[in-house]
């Protein structure tokens, strides 16, 4: 499938992943075919970037979500219901649901077998440094060697505790942070 029609599929669901960034997204995705693991998503939603996922790569879709909404540290936004059946009914309808291991659950709570190993990674979850780094070093060891990890929300500039704890990880693992299209991804090496 060409890139614009994952991200024009995408876009049809509710959500909060702009164009710009389901690109970026699509296009990291669809170069992991060398690597070996699934895709894991933190903060899916209503599914739009868990669809740009699905439909860039043939790999399985991990997505941990509590589906309680967003927090954007100092501003707080959260649904006036869960997100979690909207989300369930985006993949269903799509016919694409048994492509996702779906954890409702936050990711201080997930419980993941050890052995899973996954070629990449998407945070998109609680925008607070405190939840980042729970999500850093949640994923960060179930990355195999030359996987990615892509974080959303960097630039926004309400979250700079966010962002900089995000900074703070890299300069302890040693890794070069790139910045693409609004998001920020890094290589584990
Ligand atoms: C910005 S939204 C995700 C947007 C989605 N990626 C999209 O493309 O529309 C953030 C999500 O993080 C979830 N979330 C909140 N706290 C979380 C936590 N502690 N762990 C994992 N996810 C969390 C929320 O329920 C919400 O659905």
């Amino acid at each position: 499938m060409k890139i614009q029609e994952i991200v024009d599929k995408a876009l049809s669901i509710r959500g909060y992943t702009n164009c710009n960034k389901l690109f970026t997204l699509c296009k990291i995705c669809q170069n992991l075919e060398t690597l070996n693991g699934d895709i894991i998503e933190i903060g899916s939603a209503f599914g739009r970037s868990t669809m740009a996922l699905i439909l860039s790569s043939n790999k399985k879709i991990w997505s941990i979500d509590p589906h309680t909404g967003e927090d954007y540290g100092d501003r707080q936004i959260s649904c006036e219901k869960s997100s979690f059946y909207e989300f369930i009914d985006n993949l269903t309808n799509n016919e694409v649901l048994h492509r996702v291991n779906v954890i409702r659950s936050t990711t201080e709570m997930a419980v993941l077998n050890e052995e899973l190993i996954f070629s990449m990674a998407f945070i998109d979850g609680l925008h607070t440094a405190k939840a980042v780094k729970i999500d850093l070093d949640f994923v960060y060891p179930r990355i195999c060697s030359n996987g990615i990890i892509v974080l959303d929300d960097y630039f926004e500039p309400s979250v700079q505790p966010y962002a900089r704890a995000i900074d703070r990880f890299v300069k302890k693992m040693n890794v070069d942070l790139v910045k693409e299209n609004e998001l920020v991804w890094f290589k584990k090496v």
